[in-house]
């Protein structure tokens, strides 16, 4: 069977949606979850972004060894240096270039004519030659480029030395069938195509990208393109996971295969909503919580007697655990460590022992311990960074009644080691608190969004909070995790801060060592 590569673009595409900030720590063990989930190749990022943005992906490039990492450039000598900067420690160094080659995006926003981009195009293929062996080629909006200008300029980056040509539907305009037939267009008019592979990139404006992903297959796309949850700019790029899965399950309709190790979808899934703060919809195909549930009496009874009467995948094939309890209270140290390091954690011991800690007072307080209360726990510890300007909540406490103003007092652990203690009122208790904060807190803090959901099941699941707020002006998300979610809301909100404070002090760091 024809075998298609998987690009991923989680780290790059992905944390351009809105609201989304990773910082180092978390863009690695995403990278890591990529890589045991079998992508071929990861965008890790964007180096002339920012020096973080290229600290990041020179991290991932050096640790990450069986999955090849790429970074984005756009057509220009300064930004193919950053990228073979970050890149260069990789094991197979591989650019990913692009320019824009529709009318719209070359006359408005390039003020190019069509024979300059080519130009440019050529010219920063051969300049990445001198670099990199593999240099990917991006027209950006292809689709809605003049298809006979299209394999011109793809016919001219080829002979420049591109091995990889993709053609985006930039802005999600395509529907599958005029997607196929843009690469069937390039097969049958671009002399020199049988030299590369041909990639997929959809973006899910219309709700098509996956669709269109597949299209693209039956096409002769070798490549494609996407992200984990379908995270990216605007709606979104084609979920990586719905790709995957469909390529399985109809493989006798596109009799094509892949690397994807499909058992790990589940946890790269919950990792990646995880750190970025993005839920994921009950009803999400493949990965969202409902996606196995059958609720109507006739399918529960169908399924009952044959599962394949309702059911054309399986929890397990995702990773999805049948048996979701997997701890209790009297689970000794042995069981947990045991536990994290078949759930893939690697944690020194101090940061194990802190784990197991925070277990046995989660199993005091909750009858079953799930794989995803483990999972929130140990992810939080393998994060943590011990070196951070942190500030650290103590306790928290809520005065409440229906008549009253909701009034709360924190303790928290700031910078300087100290601990300081206030009180304030809000006109709901979340608010109280986060009123109390902002006392404590050295800075100016705007709220933008916040919401919290239970991880697992049971009325005694832990509460998630996830925050958004600008801190001195720049957006962060924030998480935090408790059996209570005012405990969870009040972490979340020193996390969005922590964060701040830790990208800054990156920067500072960075711009001294460079
Ligand atoms: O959507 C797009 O066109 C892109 C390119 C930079 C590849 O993300
Ligand atoms: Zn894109």
């Amino acid at each position: 069977m024809r075998k298609i590569d998987i690009f991923d673009t989680t780290l790059r595409d992905g944390e351009q949606s809105a609201g989304v900030n990773l910082n180092t720590a978390e863009k690695l063990e995403i990278a890591k979850q990529l890589e045991r989930f079998g992508v071929d190749v990861m965008e890790a990022g964007f180096p002339a972004a920012s020096p973080g943005d290229l600290d990041a992906v020179r991290q991932i490039a050096s640790t990450i060894r069986n999955s090849s990492v790429t970074g984005l450039a756009r057509s220009v000598k300064s930004d193919i240096d950053a990228a073979w900067e970050a890149l260069k420690v990789a094991e197979c160094p591989r650019l990913h270039v692009f320019i824009a080659t529709s009318p719209i995006h070359m006359t408005y926003k390039l003020k190019q004519t069509p024979e300059q981009v080519v130009e440019t195009a050529v010219e920063s293929i051969k300049y990445a030659k001198q670099f990199f062996p593999i240099v990917q080629w991006s027209a950006e909006d292809a689709f809605r480029s003049d298809p006979a200008f299209l394999a011109h300029i793809v016919e001219q980056a080829i002979k420049a030395g591109a091995s990889v040509i993709n053609l985006p539907d930039t802005v999600g305009y395509a529907t599958p069938h005029e997607y196929g037939a843009m690469f069937k267009y390039m097969k049958d008019n671009v002399p020199n195509v049988d030299q590369v592979k041909l990639s997929s990139h959809c973006h899910n404006d219309l709700g098509m990208a996956v669709a269109n992903t597949l299209a693209a297959i039956e096409n002769g796309a070798d490549q494609v393109e996407g992200t984990i949850n379908g995270l990216g700019e605007r709606a979104g790029n084609a979920a990586l996971e719905e790709v995957g899965v469909a390529l399985y399950t109809r493989k006798d309709a596109y009799k094509v295969q892949t690397n994807l190790t499909l058992n790990e979808i589940k946890r790269t899934s919950q990792l990646v909503s995880q750190l970025t703060g993005m839920a994921i919809q009950a009803n999400k195909a493949i990965v969202g919580k409902n996606a196995f549930a059958h609720e109507s009496g006739i399918h529960q009874d169908g399924v009952l007697k044959e599962p394949t009467t309702y059911e054309i995948i399986t929890p397990e094939l995702i990773g999805e655990e049948s048996n979701n309890l997997v701890l209790g209270k009297h689970s000794g140290r042995h069981a947990f460590n045991d536990r994290a390091k078949s759930m893939g954690f690697q944690l020194d011991k101090e940061a194990l022992n802190q784990a197991f800690k925070e277990f046995k007072q989660l199993a005091d307080r909750k009858k079953e311990i799930t794989s995803e209360d483990l999972w929130t726990i140990l992810t939080q510890q393998q994060l943590k960074d011990e070196d951070a300007v942190v500030y650290e909540l103590e306790s928290v406490q809520v005065h409440y009644g229906t008549e009253d103003s909701p009034m709360a007092t924190a303790r928290v652990k700031v910078p300087d080691g100290t601990i300081q203690e206030d009180a304030c009122n809000g006109a709901g208790s979340v608010e109280a608190i986060f009123n109390t904060l902002e006392r404590i807190i050295d800075g100016k803090v705007h709220v933008l969004d916040y919401r919290v959901s239970s991880i697992g099941k049971g009325r005694d699941a832990l509460g998630e909070a996830v925050i958004n707020l600008t801190f001195n002006g720049d957006e962060f998300t924030g998480r935090g995790a408790a059996q209570d979610v005012l405990e969870a809301s009040a972490k979340a909100y020193l996390n969005a801060i922590n964060r701040s404070l830790l990208q800054s002090r990156m920067k500072q760091l960075i711009s001294t060592t460079v």
